[in-house]
């Protein structure tokens, strides 16, 4: 049987929900990942910054503004190892300034896609996927990448039926 990893970056502490900023204890791409495990048997792995964003809104967005113009690659606190035993992989992340955070190209460079499936799922504040489908497919060399789903991130928390299709639709339901 296919075996599945769900591999997301997501950050708690403050953001921005339509129009006003609160604090949360879970951020809105794991509360996404959350359900996805309700629903699928797979492995997760949380890409996590050595140095992580700021917890206030308006200083991280400016960190992972410089991040993404110096196409930095953030050193991440730990690595999965290898990841040869999975024939495909979820990657779930925010929209950061029209593409995934800079710590998901870390992630992706770190290791050998050839052979492998990756369905990407973004959870964002109305600029849906942006750029990020085409960035996966940049750097997760060798990857086949579907199509992916888009998330508003103040619903991240109702996304149970959006991910099931979505699922089903490509074979892991
Ligand atoms: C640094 C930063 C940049 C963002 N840039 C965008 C953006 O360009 N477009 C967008 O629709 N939402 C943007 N957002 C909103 C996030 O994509 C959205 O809140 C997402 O659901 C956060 O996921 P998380 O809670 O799992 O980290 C940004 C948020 C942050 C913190």
């Amino acid at each position: 049987m296919a075996k599945t990893l769900i591999a997301f970056f997501s950050r708690a502490d403050e953001n921005y929900f339509g129009g006003a900023m609160r604090y949360v204890k879970t951020g809105n791409t794991e509360l996404v990942v959350n359900q996805m495990k309700e629903l699928i048997d797979a492995d997760t792995f949380k890409i996590e910054m050595k140095n992580p964003y700021s917890p206030v809104y308006m200083t991280c967005i400016e960190e992972a503004k410089k991040d993404l113009h110096d196409n930095a690659r953030p050193e991440l606190t730990g690595d999965i190892g290898s990841i040869d035993a999975y024939d495909r992989i979820v990657l779930a992340y925010p929209n950061y300034w029209g593409t995934f955070p800079m710590a998901v190209a870390t992630f992706l460079e770190a290791h050998d896609f050839a052979g492998k499936t990756i369905l990407p799922l973004c959870t964002h504040e109305g600029s849906g996927m942006g750029k990020s489908e085409s960035d996966v497919k940049k750097y997760a060399k060798g990857a086949e990448v579907k199509s992916g789903l888009a998330i508003t991130g103040s619903t991240a928390g109702d996304a149970k039926a959006k991910v099931s299709k979505w699922f089903q639709d490509n074979g892991l339901l």
